[in-house]
């Protein structure tokens, strides 16, 4: 039987989850992203999720909702800038959720920070998040950019999850070691690393992350930019 969600990485932190129902797009930043695999202006979704305000996640998603009417879901603060611009949003609180017509997302701790740059430094825009997904049956966690948390191990004990999204590249979010302890919490049935190589500053060898979750059981996939997995 054909699966019915596909997944498929952009590069950085960029996916887009294509289900029976909608296109779902996270954190979309393709414009000035040496490793994306598409172009911001070609993509197609009807609902962006972005997990903080960090140009390198916040990215296309203004013009790519005002493009295709999509609708721009993220922590209040953060909606409310990208509604001020004239995009449809739903804005959520950390620990909320909603069902759309897709599936549910519920909004996730991530310890971090959220910010654009204004005129005299950095403004805030509410705190950064991670995102739960439940399409179709399965459970997707996206977790942003963020050290490693024991709220991850609540995760992995309340939630079943298929796919797990972690942050990888050390030196802004959590590194290889760190993130192989957060799928030990987590559980999942497989694990997707991102956010690394993408800049000097971020530079891994996955294999070793690949290794390390492997020595717990767990199943990692490395996806080049451009590839898709099915759920
Ligand atoms: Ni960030
Ligand atoms: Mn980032």
């Amino acid at each position: 039987m054909k699966s019915a969600i596909s997944v498929q990485y952009l590069g950085h932190s960029c996916f887009l989850i294509a289900t029976p129902k909608a296109k779902i797009l996270i954190d979309p930043f393709l414009t000035g992203n040496p490793k994306a695999a598409a172009k911001a202006e070609d993509v197609e979704c009807d609902f962006i999720l972005v997990s903080h305000a960090h140009a390198d996640h916040y990215g296309d998603a203004v013009s790519i909702a005002k493009r295709t009417g999509a609708t721009l879901i993220a922590v209040y603060e953060l909606a409310l800038h990208a509604g001020a611009q004239g995009v449809k949003v739903e804005p959520l609180g950390c620990g909320g959720g909603k069902d759309f017509s897709f599936g549910r997302v519920q909004l996730t701790i991530a310890h971090h920070t959220s910010s654009v740059d204004g005129p005299s430094g950095p403004v805030m825009l509410g705190s950064p998040v991670g995102f739960l997904i439940r399409i179709e049956g399965k459970t997707i966690y996206f977790a942003g950019d963020t050290a490693l948390t024991m709220d991850m191990q609540l995760l992995g004990e309340r939630k079943q999850i298929d796919l797990a999204m972690l942050p990888i590249g050390d030196h802004f979010t959590m590194g290889m070691e760190d993130a192989a302890e957060a799928v030990r919490m987590l559980k999942p049935k497989l694990t997707v690393p991102m956010h690394y190589n993408t800049f000097e500053a971020i530079q891994v060898d996955p294999g070793v992350f690949v290794r390390e979750a492997g020595k717990h059981g767990y199943q990692v996939e490395v996806m080049q930019p451009g590839a898709s997995i099915t759920l």
